[in-house]
């Protein structure tokens, strides 16, 4: 089974590594808004509640069952299980859409670091007599499908050449960097944020109950089904579940390695970090416009425009500092961006290496590599040139459909097969795999693997069996409810409790062994 595609050179190497997958651009502009909207401490407390039963479950299975395949996510499912080896395509095809536009959106924060780097050194809102504007900026660079594409082209290179690396010479050596990097600018970025004036009310945004609606930001509180879903939805995203990222990391990690600890520690630091750019970006967000005059309902607070228009705006407006801070946040995004889309790339670069392996030839990490990278480049450019939809791009299912959420542009499109069904989807599966087809001792045995964790053998055999799988079927109708605003929430339910229920029996069924 072990051949030369190599291994973490150590636990906190491998640690750094996956926290670098989880902690990314979910995290940074997803979650605080999320958990503002959502109840604010409320959402928070759902959030862990189901980081823990669900989260920990689905992170210790998957990196278990990397580890005990020793393959990437495709192969592992195929050596497991009779009935759903197909699985592993869902969390291959998923990486793929989201590096379509996770590039892309890599590139905008490339742009925007220059920019402020190009602000900083030579002062050109000096030059021109007017500071930077976040929308105009963005107008621009949306409508730019040139620029875009050499970004992205640009972060792409990057990538490529750190997964080109390998495991430990590649990720894990940037990780070991990156990671401890992006904590010190995130602690500087806080303490600017938390110091502005009016700070206050994006605090009580973030965590006060029901303060979202009683402070003017939104008009209705979210029901709780709905709150469910973003949380579920987030976490899984924010802990790169699902997408065969955590399999196939987990196939590089030594056997003496305790599963239970690692996933816990991984869960904990992408919610600490979520956490902290929550206060990093919302209290500066809501104070600037506060302090300019912009009623609180119309500032805008979540998806791309967070990132590159409010807090673009926060950095014009704070004098001369502003492109300092400007280029201190815009790195640090860049570098969460980076450390979670080479885990993406990995799942791709993994799948061919153990693919060769198999016919007996020794693969060529730099050649499989170059064309993943060419690969992503092509439908990333798609995403690049639609620039959000602002440049009149086809985009499959508008013209017989009508604009609807998940055709509103390229990146919807990609977001909704991928997060919005490849994800709950495939983690459903996984649960109703291991729990009933394979039963949760077959997983344990290489979760404990000598280190037995007393408690969670029955947390994990209950999560495993009945709770992540009736979860993920709320999660799913919540994400279909995000992307299919028009369809009505019976279809919605009805759609995924079918496959609850079928896959339910399928796993089940057939002789004991
Ligand atoms: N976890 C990453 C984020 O929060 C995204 C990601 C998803 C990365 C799945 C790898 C796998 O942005």
């Amino acid at each position: 089974m072990e051949n030369n595609r190599g291994s973490w050179g150590s636990n906190i190497g491998f640690i750094l590594a996956a926290v670098g997958s989880a902690v990314g651009l979910g995290n940074i502009w997803g979650f605080p808004y999320k958990m503002g909207k959502s109840g604010g401490f409320t959402f928070l407390l759902v959030y862990i509640c189901l980081a823990v039963i669900v989260g920990l479950t689905v992170m210790a299975s998957e990196l278990a069952l990397g580890r005990m395949t020793g393959k990437g996510v495709v192969d592992a499912y195929r050596t497991v299980s009779k009935k759903f080896k197909w699985i592993g395509w869902l969390g291959i095809i998923a990486p793929f859409l989201i590096m379509s536009f996770y590039s892309v959106l890599g590139a905008y924060c490339v742009q925007y670091m220059s920019l402020n780097l190009a602000e900083l050194s030579f002062g050109l809102s000096g030059i021109f007599g007017a500071t930077i504007s976040g929308g105009e900026t963005f107008g621009a660079m949306l409508t730019n499908p040139f620029g875009c594409a050499i970004f992205t082209f640009l972060f792409m290179v990057i990538c490529m050449l750190i997964v080109k690396g390998g495991v430990s010479g590649g990720i894990e050596k940037f990780n070991k960097i990156g990671m401890p990097a992006l904590f010190v600018m995130l602690v500087i970025v806080i303490i600017r944020s938390l110091t502005l004036p009016n700070a206050v009310e994006g605090l009580k945004f973030m965590f006060k109950p029901g303060y979202a609606v009683e402070g003017g930001f939104i008009e209705k509180a979210p029901g709780f089904v709905e709150v469910l879903g973003t949380a579920g939805g987030q976490m899984f995203f924010s802990l790169s579940l699902a997408m065969g990222a955590m399999v196939t990391y987990g196939s590089y990690l030594d056997k003496k390695e305790n599963l239970v600890k690692n996933s816990g520690v991984i869960v904990f630091a992408d919610t600490l970090v979520a956490l902290m750019a929550g206060l990093a970006v919302i209290p500066a967000a809501v104070a600037n416009g506060i302090n300019n005059g912009v009623a609180v309902g119309d500032i805008t607070l979540s998806g791309p425009k967070l990132l590159f228009v409010t807090l673009q705006d926060v950095f014009s407006n704070m004098g001369s500092a502003g492109p300092l801070f400007g280029v201190i946040f815009y790195a640090l995004v860049i570098i969460a961006a980076i450390s979670s889309a080479i885990s993406l790339m990995e799942v791709m670069a993994t799948f061919f290496i153990d693919r060769a392996a198999e016919k007996g030839q020794t693969a060529n990490r730099t050649k499989i590599t170059l064309w993943v990278s060419v690969a992503i480049m092509l439908e990333a450019l798609l995403v690049a040139v639609d620039g959000l939809g602002s440049n009149g791009v086809w985009v499959p299912g508008q013209a017989a459909f009508g604009v609807d959420g998940w055709n509103d542009c390229w990146l919807d499109f990609m977001d909704c097969w991928s997060e919005g069904v490849a994800m709950p989807v495939g983690s459903m599966l996984m649960a109703l795999m291991i729990g009933w087809e394979l039963k949760p001792e077959f997983a344990l045995k290489e979760i404990h693997n000598g280190n037995n964790t007393g408690w969670f053998t029955g947390f994990y055999t209950v999560c495993i069996k009945f709770l992540v799988p009736i979860i993920m079927a709320f999660v799913f109708v919540g994400q279909l409810q995000s992307f299919f605003a028009s369809a009505s929430n019976v279809v919605l339910y009805a759609i995924s409790g079918v496959i609850l229920v079928a896959f339910w029996i399928f796993a089940a069924s057939g002789k004991k062994e």
